[in-house]
């Protein structure tokens, strides 16, 4: 096997400029819950200002702000009455300016949530729109009139389930006797993109932050926004009820494309500004080409969602399955693949505040020595991957999600909606009118989204690990005695300094950021690994153990120069020589570098 002869597997992706975004590193912030500077339980925008050297020490490049905007908060921000303004909460925007200026002074870069599929019920626009049905903003809502059903009922104008749910996607307005759409929560009504003010109105919002310094948006849900002509009903899929899924018909429809085209040109492209959407239910095909090619003039990458719904019944809220790495591997090989053969560009994530943290749910929190292991091979596993690299506020610290809350404890609307409907079900089914639930408490404590959203842990001596003097607006997750970032930074080595050994690596081996994929052993139901090789420089090998078991791994033959390749970073303080057959570990993971990979 040694010195086997092998043609070169790639064509060299010759497509890609070097735009500043692609070898960047992009940490998220949950700025709720992330630093209180004032005691009032409320992370704000001095607390972040306070940790940008710890964030500039971890190695990261970018700040993403999840929206901190004026909003009601029904769906924690993502519900804008006012996207000029800074909510209260989080501080002025004389803050918000100093924030800007501080991370820029560091050398780092900003970007914000732009959320415009929907507005907040609280927004000017829709307190115009819903007024009367003559008001001039009228059409930029979609407002129908009531279907009337056999016996004469009142029912929405189609069975569009909302995503947010198995109820209605419209809600009825008492006020102007018509329903608006109303894809997530009825607090959160969709515009009307076919509507040209619209469309003016939103290029406006994203000039007003781009001209204020911003380096780019994350773009929310965005692949929502064109809505099928005549909204027609959707196919029962659920004969159990009226209200039926009709993402396939909402999401990805033609006119998203053109409106996205036109938004770019009037704003983005002016500036040197990265955008990433935000697009659940694009499979790894030509449809995510369109939206992140250079030549489409559309977005610069997309969060897909694939990975994060591999153990999630379909057309549930939180139902959870039990996923196997085969699959996971073929997920990230087609991303791979599809972008670098097409010179698109991937994002890579695993967490972010609407998942479940990802030690818990691809690794192990089983004990605190496999949840240590299984965080850095996570870690290892996405700075070994092509594409712009995010990690969210916590991961660096292998957080995990929530252990020991009652049903009771748990706060985000998706988990309530999830419990409220599930109980409704149960109520109407058995009669009993308090029916035992605890059973949902498997799916919530897997996938629920609170588990992303607990405040950020800084200290294990303090109380609320010193997220806040006050109260906080949200319980920390129990461990933080554990898992704290004070505890991690002093540790030479914890799961955040092996993050950022990581960016280190990433950073200087261009192999890494840019490098083809190939699988290795697709069908190993344990091990994933993968080569990566770049035509002009060195290739990598990575060798991620997914299981709590020691497994002995044989290198495949196209892997298997082993005079030439040599170990560069692990998550275990010995390592084997490098052979035909590896021992690897619980959770281990192995970065090698060939100094050739054909000799
Ligand atoms: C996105 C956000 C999520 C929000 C939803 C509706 O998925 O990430 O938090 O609830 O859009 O805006
Ligand atoms: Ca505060």
């Amino acid at each position: 096997m040694p010195g086997t002869k092998n043609p070169p597997l790639f064509i060299p992706n010759t497509n890609v400029d070097s735009r500043w975004w692609r070898e960047a590193t992009v940490y998220q912030i949950y700025p709720r819950s992330f630093c209180d500077s004032n005691g009032d339980g409320i992370g704000d925008i001095n607390g972040i200002i306070s940790k940008i050297p710890y964030l500039k020490n971890l190695g990261v490049d970018v700040l993403w702000l999840c929206p901190i905007y004026v909003s009601p908060q029904h769906d924690m921000g993502y519900d804008i009455a006012d996207y000029k303004s800074i909510n209260p909460d989080y501080g002025s925007m004389e803050d918000w300016e100093r924030l800007r200026d501080e991370v820029h002074r560091a050398g780092m870069k900003l970007i914000m949530d732009l959320v415009v599929n929907h507005t907040s019920i609280e927004h000017a626009w829709f307190i115009e729109s819903r007024s009367s049905r003559v008001n001039p903003k009228r059409d930029w809502y979609y407002w129908r009139p009531a279907r009337i059903g056999e016996d004469g009922e009142r029912l929405p104008p189609n069975n569009w389930r909302s995503f947010f749910g198995t109820g209605s996607a419209w809600e009825w307005d008492e006020g102007s006797q018509e329903f608006y759409l109303r894809i997530f929560t009825k607090e959160q009504p969709d515009l009307n993109w076919e509507n040209p003010e619209v469309r003016t109105a939103v290029q406006d919002i994203v000039n007003f932050w781009l001209e204020k310094g911003i380096d780019g948006f994350r773009v929310d849900a965005i692949n929502y926004i064109g809505k099928p002509p005549g909204f027609p009903d959707a196919a029962i899929a659920d004969p159990s009820t009226y209200y039926q899924p009709a993402m396939h018909l909402y999401l990805n429809v033609d006119a998203v494309h053109t409106y996205l085209r036109e938004l770019n040109l009037a704003t983005f492209a002016k500036y040197d500004a990265m955008t990433v959407g935000e697009t659940p239910y694009v499979p790894a095909t030509q449809m995510a080409l369109d939206y992140v090619h250079p030549s489409r003039n559309e977005f610069d990458m997309i969060f897909q969602w694939e990975h994060m719904d591999i153990d999630r019944i379909p057309d549930t809220l939180l139902g959870w399955k039990p996923w196997a790495l085969p699959e996971l591997k073929q997920i990230f090989s087609r991303w791979q693949t599809l972008m670098y053969e097409h010179g698109g560009w991937n994002s890579l994530y695993m967490e972010n505040h609407d998942q479940g943290r990802s030690v818990s749910r691809f690794g192990s929190d089983r004990t605190p020595e496999f949840r240590d292991l299984s965080a850095k091979m996570l870690a290892m596993f996405l700075s070994t991957l092509s594409g712009t690299l995010y990690i969210f506020q916590g991961q660096e610290l292998g957080m995990a999600n929530i252990k020991g809350w009652k049903l009771e404890e748990y706060n985000d609307v998706v988990t309530l909606t999830y419990i409220r409907e599930k109980k409704e079900r149960r109520i109407r089914e058995t009669n009993d009118p308090n029916p035992d639930m605890s059973d949902l408490l498997n799916d919530i404590q897997r996938k629920g989204r609170d588990n992303g959203r607990t405040p950020m842990p800084w200290t294990g001596n303090a109380p609320h690990a010193g997220f806040t003097t006050g109260t906080p607006w949200m319980a920390l997750n129990p461990d933080f005695a554990v898992c704290n970032a004070a505890a991690a930074v002093g540790d030479k080595t914890s799961v955040f300094q092996f993050w950022k050994e990581m960016l280190h690596i990433r950073s200087s081996w261009k192999t890494l950021v840019y490098g083809a994929f190939q699988l290795l052993a697709p069908g190993d139901m344990r091990v994933f690994a993968y080569l990566r090789v770049h035509p002009r420089a060195k290739a990598a090998m990575v060798v991620l153990n997914f299981s709590s078991e020691r497994v002995e791994w044989e290198v495949p033959e196209e892997a298997c120069n082993l005079a030439n390749c040599h170990h560069v970073f692990g998550n275990y303080n010995s390592v084997e020589e490098f052979g035909a057959c590896l021992i690897l570990r619980p959770w281990e993971c192995r970065l090698y570098k060939y100094e050739h990979l054909h000799s």
